[in-house]
C-alpha cells in the first residue's frame, strides 16, 4: 500500500488537525481538545454499521452496552443496515457522504478501503484522538502502521479479523472418508478432498454473492503466489497478467465447480448454514463465523473444525473494522464518544468476546477469549501479515468492487479465464506506480 507512511512520521505530521465540521448545541465532554476533532453536540451518535442481524448483531449490542455505561449522556441511534462485508451499507453511505448528509460515525476496514473517503475529504483526521485516548501505545506498532497514511490516522479500529480460514463441518469429511485432523496440505490436496466429498453427494465447498467468492479467490492468490507476491498485487509489484495469477484463477475455476448452485443469491451465513447443517463440508469466511456458530450454540471440535486455507498456513489475512469522524457529522462529541468507547479495553473486550475477532489494543484481558481467538491472536504476532482484498484493507472500494464483477462475470460463464484475467489486470491498473 504505496500511500501509507512510516510511524514516525505519523508521530511528527500526524498531529496537524482539521477543525471538526458540525452544528448542534456545543457540549463539548471535560478533556475534549475543544476545536479538534471530536468537539461539539455530545448529545447523541448516530452510527452507521452493517451488523444488522444475526451474530453480526450481537457484537454491536455490547458494544452498546458498553456505551451507554461509558457515555449515559450521549443518546445511540443505530443506523445498521444489513448486508454482509458491507454489501449495502457502503453505497447508502456514498450517497449520504456526497448529499453532505454523513452520519456521526461510520464502520469501515483500516486500510485502502479509506483513501475513497479521504480523497474525497470526507474523513477528519482523528491523530489527536490517539494521542488523547493513548492509542498509539495500546495497539501493536504494525496496527498504527496500516492505519497511517501520509502521516495521518483517518480511523480507530474496534477488532481485527482473519480471513482466510476454511470452516468444515468434520461429521461430512468423515463420512467422505477424510480425517478432519489432517488438514490438505496443499490446494490440489484439497480439490482431491472435495472430489471425494462430490462422489459422497454432499457439496464440497459452499460461497454466496460476490464478495464471498472475491475472498475466496484471494485466498488461492496467496496460496499459490506466497505473501510476498500477494503483496505485490497491490502496489504494481506482482503482474496479474502473470503465470502464477493463471495458475491460482485456474485453481479457483476447480473450487467454484465445486460449490452450490444457488450462490449468487446468499450471504455469508445462509452459505455458511449449509456447512453447519451437513450438507456441505467447507465454507471460506472470516473469523466472524465463529459468531454464527456461537449463536446457535455450535461447538468447535465436535460441530465445526477450521483450518488456514491450504497454503496459507503460517499467514494472517488481515482486516480491521474502524470507525471514522466524518466532516460535517452533527454530533462531533458524540463520535468522539463512540469512538472512545470501540477503542477502550472494556469496550474491545464486550465486542470480541461476542463477534469472533480479536481486539486490536494489546492490553485486554484476552484470557476470557476463546480457543479459536487464542490461536487468531498467536497467528496475527507471529505469521505474515496480508491485506484482504474482499475487506477493504488490500484495495481502495473502486477497485474492489469491479472485481467483484469480474468475478462474479466469470462465475456465472459470461467470461472465460483469459477474459477473467485481463479484466483483473485493467481493474488493478490505478493501483500502479
Ligand atoms: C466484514 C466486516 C466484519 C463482518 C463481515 C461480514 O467486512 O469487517 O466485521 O461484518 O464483513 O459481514
Amino acid at each position: 500500500m504505496k500511500r501509507i507512511a512510516a510511524v514516525a512520521s505519523a508521530v511528527t505530521i500526524g498531529l496537524t488537525l482539521a477543525a471538526c465540521g458540525g452544528g448542534g448545541a456545543t457540549t463539548p465532554e471535560a478533556g475534549s481538545t475543544g476545536g479538534a476533532a471530536g468537539a461539539g453536540d455530545a448529545s447523541e451518535v448516530q452510527v452507521v454499521t452493517w451488523w444488522a442481524q444475526g451474530s453480526e448483531k450481537a457484537g454491536l449490542e455490547a458494544l452498546e452496552k458498553v456505551f451507554a455505561t461509558q457515555h449515559p449522556d450521549t443518546k445511540f441511534v443505530n443506523a445498521a443496515l444489513a448486508g454482509g462485508a458491507g454489501s449495502q451499507a457502503k453505497q447508502k453511505l456514498q450517497a449520504d457522504l456526497q448529499a453532505g448528509n454523513p452520519p456521526d460515525t461510520f464502520q469501515a476496514h483500516a486500510g485502502a478501503e479509506l483513501t475513497d473517503y479521504i480523497d474525497a475529504g470526507q474523513i477528519e483526521d482523528v491523530s489527536a484522538l490517539y494521542d488523547e485516548f493513548n492509542l498509539k501505545q495500546a495497539f501493536p506498532e504494525n496496527l498504527v502502521e496500516r492505519l497511517t497514511v501520509d502521516g495521518k490516522i483517518y480511523s480507530i479500529p474496534s477488532n481485527i479479523h482473519r480471513a482466510n480460514v476454511v470452516w468444515a463441518n468434520p461429521a461430512v469429511l468423515k463420512e467422505a472418508g477424510i480425517n478432519p485432523d489432517t488438514p490438505p496440505a496443499s490446494i490440489e490436496a484439497w480439490i482431491a478432498d472435495m472430489e471425494k466429498i462430490k462422489a459422497k453427494g454432499k457439496t464440497p465447498i459452499t460461497v454466496g454473492m460476490d464478495w464471498t467468492q472475491t475472498q475466496l479467490l484471494e485466498t488461492i492468490l496467496i496460496s499459490d503466489l506466497g505473501a510476498e507476491k500477494y503483496n505485490g498485487l497491490w502496489d504494481g509489484k506482482t503482474d496479474w497478467a502473470g503465470a502464477d495469477v493463471t495458475k491460482a484463477l485456474t485453481n479457483f475455476q476447480k473450487i467454484m465447480s465445486f460449490t452450490n448452485p444457488d450462490r449468487d443469491g446468499l450471504d455469508w451465513e445462509p452459505a455458511m448454514q449449509k456447512v453447519v447443517d451437513g450438507s456441505a463440508a467447507y465454507n471460506v469466511m472470516g473469523d466472524w463465523a465463529v459468531a454464527g456458530f456461537d449463536s446457535q450454540q455450535k461447538k468447535e471440535g465436535t460441530d465445526y473444525i477450521w483450518f488456514p486455507v491450504p497454503g496459507n498456513e503460517k499467514v494472517f489475512d488481515f482486516l480491521a473494522d474502524s470507525f471514522t469522524l466524518p466532516v460535517g457529522a452533527k454530533h462531533p462529541g458524540g463520535s468522539k464518544n463512540w469512538l472512545q468507547t470501540i477503542s477502550s479495553s472494556e469496550g474491545q473486550l464486550a465486542f470480541n468476546k461476542v463477534k469472533g475477532s480479536i481486539p486490536a489494543r494489546t492490553d485486554v484481558d484476552v484470557a476470557q477469549l476463546s480457543e479459536y481467538q487464542q490461536k487468531a491472536m498467536e497467528s496475527f504476532k507471529n505469521d505474515t501479515i496480508v491485506s484482504s482484498l474482499a475487506h477493504g484493507a488490500a484495495a481502495p472500494v473502486a477497485v474492489s468492487t469491479q472485481i467483484n464483477q469480474a468475478v462474479v462475470k466469470f462465475t456465472q460463464g459470461a467470461s472465460d479465464l483469459a477474459g477473467f484475467q485481463k479484466e483483473l489486470v485493467t481493474a488493478t491498473a490505478s493501483l500502479k506506480g
